[in-house]
């Protein structure tokens, strides 16, 4: 008798512990829901600025194969954009974006670049070390939004994301080989 009566007190125990546990883990879930919104909002916001943006390190940039490399990645941009209309319609969410004081510091650092240099290699060096700093806020976020969605069972979400994520590193690298094949050489011989 008395041992029923303990297992009965642990069983409810067992059931008041779990019944806790689920709630703090639903109130979790319910908060990374929102800063995942919230990050989306920012990188909505960042991806929209870089479409008009970029066409400005294309228009000052010399080397061929950084006009290249930048135009095909405003492509690419373009396509993020939509891509993330449809993360948003993934979780039912209406598209909005945020205004993201990161993505607005460096690309006004890569048009005090642009408004400094003249033209040629350096200018084209400088325009790709702010296109760079700008595709490594873009990997820290998506990566960090694709373990986001992972963590809420976000499936679609966390595909889409995984794309951009990929374009986005392969942009960074199509960078580094632009200044290490073609200009970096260039602008060193250039007198300051
Ligand atoms: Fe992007």
């Amino acid at each position: 008798m008395k041992n029923k009566k303990s297992n009965s007190t642990t069983t409810s125990q067992k059931g008041k512990q779990s019944k806790e546990k689920s709630t703090k883990s639903s109130m979790q879930s319910s908060q990374l829901m929102k800063l995942f919104e919230d990050e989306l909002k920012d990188i909505y916001w960042a991806e929209k600025a870089l479409t008009k943006a970029i066409p400005k390190m294309i228009k000052n940039a010399t080397s061929q194969k950084l006009i290249d490399a930048l135009t095909s990645h405003l492509e690419e941009t373009k396509n993020q954009v939509t891509r993330l209309e449809q993360v948003f319609e993934s979780i039912d969410k209406k598209a909005s974006a945020k205004k993201c004081d990161a993505m607005e510091g460096l690309i006004k650092e890569a048009e005090d670049i642009m408004e400094s240099c003249e033209e040629g290699a350096m200018c084209d060096a400088g325009i790709i070390s702010a296109g760079q700093k700008v595709e490594h806020y873009e990997i820290a976020s998506y990566g960090t939004l694709r373990q986001f969605a992972k963590t809420l069972s976000l499936g679609k979400a966390a595909k889409l994301l995984k794309a951009t994520l990929k374009e986005e590193k392969a942009a960074d690298e199509k960078l580094s080989k632009v200044a290490t094949t073609a200009i970096n050489v260039d602008a060193s011989q250039v007198k300051a």
